[in-house]
């Protein structure tokens, strides 16, 4: 077994969403040493075609590998939800993805409508279709035009406004569980919980992603 003080683990995502999770990560496991690399000369990739953004994503992975990584973080639900079967064919090392939270958002929910926020990608992909087939059957899944979201964040030039009448949109039409399926969301997780004002939980994955990266470890 590795020990967590000589663990070296690649955290990768489009852009400033990967940083979120690497900083929890770093947060939960102290003594890892963690390798976070972005592609913002492609960003946003929720826009693109999946094909395209695996010919981007390779090289990048492989250069995470040539670093020592041992285990790698997908820190992106876009690339997660269209290529992460794909990239464990091509890659030995363990790889952790980041996948829309339907099924507990299906568990938590009391009045049967959820919201998902997430890319055109994300929300085209199979891996998300399967996700509301196994899970979401018979509720309502709202899916809230987030499309120019992550390039907001990016740029650091939200529009505030905007995002809180998506919000209250949302919480207008019954969902009271609203899952952030994109990590450049959770930059903006407080301001859309102010938005929701207790009408909604929002939840994203981090802490699920940390106890599987802690499972996986111990048996590196
Ligand atoms: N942060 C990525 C995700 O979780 C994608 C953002 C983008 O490049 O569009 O989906």
């Amino acid at each position: 077994m590795v020990s967590n003080n000589s663990m070296k683990i690649g955290v990768f995502d489009s852009g400033v969403g990967g940083l979120s999770v690497a900083k929890a990560i770093e947060a939960a496991l102290p003594d890892a040493s963690v390798v976070f690399v972005n592609d913002l000369a492609h960003m946003p990739y929720g826009s693109k075609p999946p094909q395209e953004v695996l010919g981007y994503v390779v090289p990048i992975l492989e250069d995470l590998v040539n670093q020592g990584c041992q285990v790698i973080v997908i820190a992106c639900n876009t690339v997660t939800t269209t290529l992460i079967t794909e990239l464990r064919t091509q890659f030995s090392v363990p790889l952790i993805g980041i996948e829309p939270m339907v099924k507990v958002a299906a568990q938590k929910t009391k009045s049967n409508v959820i919201a998902v926020c997430a890319t055109p990608t994300t929300l085209a992909s199979s891996r998300y279709q399967w996700l509301k087939q196994q899970y979401a059957l018979g509720l309502t899944v709202l899916e809230p035009d987030c499309s120019d979201w992550s390039a907001m964040i990016e740029q650091d030039q939200v529009d505030h406004q905007r995002i809180k009448q998506q919000i209250l949109d949302i919480c207008n039409k019954k969902a009271d569980v609203i899952v952030l399926a994109c990590t450049h969301y959770h930059w903006i997780e407080e301001q859309i919980q102010t938005a929701a004002a207790g009408r909604a939980e929002v939840i994203q994955p981090e802490q699920a992603v940390i106890a599987q990266l802690k499972k996986i470890i111990k048996t590196l």
